[in-house]
């Protein structure tokens, strides 16, 4: 696990609330979710809760999933009335049944291997109701995979506290479109700027005709894919038989 999802993880729930525009991420998976009649809803990779409370307020029928405890623990200080469950999307093991599964903020960027991809499906295939739709967004491997080294600079300010990250790629290649993402994070409170940690993590992208041939081997039919810069969010629909 890295360490922005453990022990660091309240510096990840800061640091996002001015990276991500939680707001507008519901209103989209609202829209697709209300074109689709989905009202029961389990949201894969929830992390640390931020788009439970619009669920809630919107009146789904609403659990959030993801593999840290850690980020399970601020979820419930964000949103207590909601449910939490800690597993993991490549085993889900519950009888529960949704309409829409949502694999929230490119949380399928994790599944480095082919394997973890085939299993994640067959998990979600086991969990959605008849005929119930899979929503997940990810990196477009066409517009981001580069053989060369990317470093970039991403600052967020939470209350007084100023972060900062720095980040280097690198290609990794060893399973699909895979890079190496080496970060540093820094606070900055008081006009104090102190190092906090080093993290690692491999990410994956995918080509949409990955996604295409892995949906359709596990018997999902693709309802729309909608491009959005460099990445894609893909609607799947669970086939019968
Ligand atoms: C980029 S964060 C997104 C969190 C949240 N959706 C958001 O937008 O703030 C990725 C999340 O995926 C979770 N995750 C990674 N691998 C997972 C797995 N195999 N099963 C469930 N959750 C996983 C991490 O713990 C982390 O909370």
């Amino acid at each position: 696990m890295t360490k922005i999802y453990s022990e660091f993880a309240r510096v990840y729930h800061e640091m996002y609330q001015n990276i991500f525009d939680y707001k507008k991420e519901f209103e989209f998976y609202h829209k697709i979710l209300k074109e689709n009649f989905s009202t029961s809803i389990l949201e894969i990779g929830c992390g640390s809760g931020n788009l439970a409370q619009y669920f809630l307020e919107t009146d789904y029928d609403y659990v959030g999933l993801d593999l840290s405890q850690e980020m399970l623990n601020i979820a419930k200080e964000v949103e207590p009335k909601a449910k939490f469950i800690q597993a993991d999307m490549r085993d889900l093991k519950f009888q529960e049944k949704f309409d829409a599964v949502i694999i929230s903020g490119r949380s399928f960027t994790y599944l480095t291997t082919n394997e973890d991809v085939h299993n994640t499906l067959i998990s979600i295939y086991k969990v959605l109701e008849k005929e119930g739709i899979l929503i997940f967004d990810n990196f477009n491997a066409e517009k981001i995979i580069s053989y060369k080294k990317k470093h970039f600079k991403q600052k967020s300010e939470y209350n007084s506290r100023k972060y900062t990250r720095i980040s280097v790629k690198t290609p990794n290649l060893k399973d699909g479109w895979t890079e190496n993402w080496e970060a540093t994070y820094y606070i900055e409170e008081k006009a104090k700027k102190t190092k906090i940690f080093k993290d690692k993590s491999i990410l994956r992208s995918f080509t949409k005709d990955e996604l295409k041939l892995f949906l359709s081997l596990h018997n999902f039919e693709i309802v729309k894919l909608i491009d959005q810069d460099i990445i894609f969010t893909i609607i799947a629909r669970k086939k019968i038989n």
